[in-house]
């Protein structure tokens, strides 16, 4: 079983607006309205791809009951903490004329301290029956940073693989409690080693330091595929994985769609190339759709021949 955790769970609307300008009135024409929040969207896609997973976190108000009944009638197993205050919603305004994408996102409500307690218990209690927990997205406003590099420890005394996708302070504490893989994109990673990366070989170089900062493996996702620091048969590796990137008609969630085909690949047993190649497929393809989360596996197989993985020589300096 494979268990992702949305502590800051939302409705996220996408709103498709030809010509979108500011201070202007517009009528969408065409909307979508799914529960969201990264950890969801990653349960999303595991289930489309036909993996077993239970989406957990938060859930509040009127807007926390809409996301649990939302996933279960999209049959995705949900086992949320119901806190007092409402869950946030998220509003994503796409062009479809420029492909540009707006997006507006509520902080979401505050958790007090006896919920996060019941939280932790669930998640410790649905850890038992897992093999994987994905920590994916923001933490709600006031909640400790280190709630993730808590949990996360938790966990590994479990044995269990600890997957994180997140940003800022929470991201910088869960690298340090030494998850198996952080998967941040190349925004996040700068931020989190503290430079910027002008050239493929600084992009190399950020996810060897992310490792030193305390991860096992990591991933730093780019619009035209991966790089990444991984474990093969117990051996360190370097890796970069490309596809020809496409014109995107929602590039919003392709991190959410990247890390679910690679969790779906690592939960079935398969090597790091193909986690990653999986992943950069479905990534890629989820690109094609208003919606986050939203993929067609068969779409995603005939992608897959088109990716190239390429085995990067650990240079002195980085092994
Ligand atoms: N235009 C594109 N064409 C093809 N693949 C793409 C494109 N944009 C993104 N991808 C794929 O999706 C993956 C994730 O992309 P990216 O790094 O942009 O995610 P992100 O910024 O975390 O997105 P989000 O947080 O909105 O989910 C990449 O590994 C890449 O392979
Ligand atoms: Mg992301």
């Amino acid at each position: 079983m494979i268990i992702t955790v949305t502590l800051n769970a939302a409705i996220d609307k996408s709103l498709s607006v030809p010509n979108f300008r500011l201070g202007r009135r517009h009528r969408t024409v065409e909307q979508t309205t799914l529960a969201g929040g990264k950890g969801v969207n990653v349960a999303r896609t595991l289930k489309t791809l036909g993996q077993p997973v239970i989406a957990t976190g938060f859930a509040g108000g009127a807007t926390g009951t809409r996301i649990v009944e939302q996933l279960t009638s999209e049959s995705i197993l949900n086992d949320f903490v119901r806190i007092r205050e409402e869950s946030r919603t998220n509003t994503a305004v796409h062009d479809p004329t420029n492909g540009q994408q707006t997006e507006i996102n509520e902080r979401g409500p505050r958790v007090t301290e006896s919920e996060v307690e019941l939280f932790r218990d669930k998640l410790l209690y649905l850890a038992r029956g897992a093999d994987i927990v994905v920590f994916a997205g923001s933490l709600p406003p006031g909640i400790d940073p280190d709630l993730y590099a808590d949990l996360i420890r938790e966990l590994r005394r479990m044995d269990l693989v600890t997957i994180v996708d997140t940003d800022g302070e929470p991201l910088r504490h869960a690298v340090r409690a030494e998850p198996t893989v952080v998967s941040p994109n190349v925004l996040e990673a700068e931020e989190l080693v503290g430079h910027e990366f002008n050239d493929d070989e600084d992009r190399t170089i950020a996810v060897h330091e992310m490792r030193q900062l305390g991860a096992r493996e990591a991933i730093m996702t780019v619009p035209d595929g991966c790089f990444a620091f991984v474990e093969e048969g117990g051996e360190p590796g370097l890796m970069r994985v490309r596809i020809e990137p496409r014109e995107p008609v929602a590039a919003v969630g392709a991190g959410d769609a990247f890390l679910a085909g690679y969790v779906a690949a690592r939960y079935g047993g398969r090597t790091a190339s193909e986690c990653l190649s999986f992943g950069v497929a479905c990534g890629a393809e989820s690109t094609q759709r208003l919606g986050a989360g939203l993929i067609d596996p068969h779409k995603v197989e005939r992608l897959l021949p088109e990716v190239d993985v390429e085995r990067l020589e650990l240079e002195a300096e980085v092994s």
